[in-house]
């Protein structure tokens, strides 16, 4: 037992799964999931809508059975903006909802792998954030991940949170398509150069995750790709790949008012990860490689 701080601790090495279910399996990381396991040759369930629905707390106790040892929650209200105008719906997804999740894992004894988001820190630091930093949400949905996260512990199920930032896959809807498909048709484009933060590539976050259930991991811990950059850096780099003559330029958030305020510096410390499961790969080889593979037109 190797315990950094109260709530991050490696247990023994857990085997592979044998009865897991993804909820949400959809989205882009839920699908990443479902695309490891299916390579592994691993057995799952998903659920998702509109059987399962984080809005409709009373069905969900369903989707875990008696039997199942992995409950991996890859779906939430992803709708940063969104949840300014809606507190109370993104609190009920991505808190309330979590809650009666964590509650049904204990009963039938599950490990829960849940996702957490670098919103739940204010971006104020100039450092990466270290797992026990002090969160200070800035956002609706920040807060609402904050409250999932408090519920989880509460509950007291075997659980690995895993807060991550800044998702992208070759599908579904992600900053990454978004500029891959501006840059075949401009000539220019402007990205905001004042945030900072680390991509995460949905398939080595599954992956990543898997490694940290499999070596015994519990608690809170921190997953992404490695390096880190802000949007600019990013836009340039798929501007690069998709269209050399389209030109991206910087320029400040102040030119893209958001309902949601975006934490400036939204680096998370992947030390304790990379110990525990090697290194991450660099959001610029995990970039190149996906766009060298090829990225679906629509989602
Ligand atoms: N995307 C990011 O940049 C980012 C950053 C930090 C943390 N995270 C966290 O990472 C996890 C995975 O997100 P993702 O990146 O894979 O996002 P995503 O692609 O937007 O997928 C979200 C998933 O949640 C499902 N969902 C949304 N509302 C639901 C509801 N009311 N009931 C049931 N399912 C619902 C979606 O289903 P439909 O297909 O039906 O819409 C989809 O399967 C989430 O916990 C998210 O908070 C994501």
């Amino acid at each position: 037992m190797n315990a950094h701080h109260d709530i991050q601790s490696i247990c023994s090495p857990r085997p592979g799964p044998k009865q897991p279910v993804i909820l949400g399996s959809t989205g882009m990381v839920g699908r990443s999931w479902s695309e490891l396991f299916d390579r592994l040759g691993i057995n799952y369930r998903t659920a998702h809508r509109p059987e399962f629905d984080l809005l409709n707390p009373e069905a969900l106790g369903q989707c875990i059975r008696s039997g199942d040892d992995l409950v991996i929650n890859a779906a939430a209200w992803t709708d940063v903006d969104g949840a300014e105008s809606d507190q109370q719906s993104a609190d009920q997804a991505n808190g309330h909802s979590v809650r009666i999740i964590a509650e049904r894992c204990k009963q039938v004894g599950a490990t829960l792998i849940h996702y957490s988001t670098d919103y739940v820190f204010d971006g104020t630091a100039e450092t990466p954030y270290p797992i026990d930093a002090p969160i200070n949400p800035s956002n609706a949905y920040g807060r609402s991940k904050a409250l999932g996260e408090s519920k989880i512990r509460e509950s007291g199920c075997p659980h690995i949170i895993i807060r991550t930032s800044w998702v992208y896959a070759p599908w579904g809807k992600n900053f990454v398509r978004t500029i891959a498909s501006l840059a075949k048709s401009k000539p220019e484009l402007k990205v905001v150069s004042d945030q900072r933060g680390r991509p995460t590539s949905a398939p080595q976050l599954a992956q990543t995750s898997l490694n940290l259930y499999s070596k015994g991991a519990c608690g809170t811990w921190h997953a992404s790709d490695g390096g880190e950059c802000t949007w600019f850096d990013l836009a340039s780099q798929i501007a690069k790949h998709i269209n050399p003559s389209c030109t991206v330029h910087p320029c400040s958030s102040d030119l893209y008012p958001r309902p949601a305020h975006r934490p400036p510096y939204s680096v998370l410390d992947i030390t304790e990860t990379e110990s525990l499961c090697g290194p991450l790969v660099s959001w610029r080889r995990n970039i190149d490689e996906m766009l060298k593979a090829g990225i679906a037109e629509d989602a």
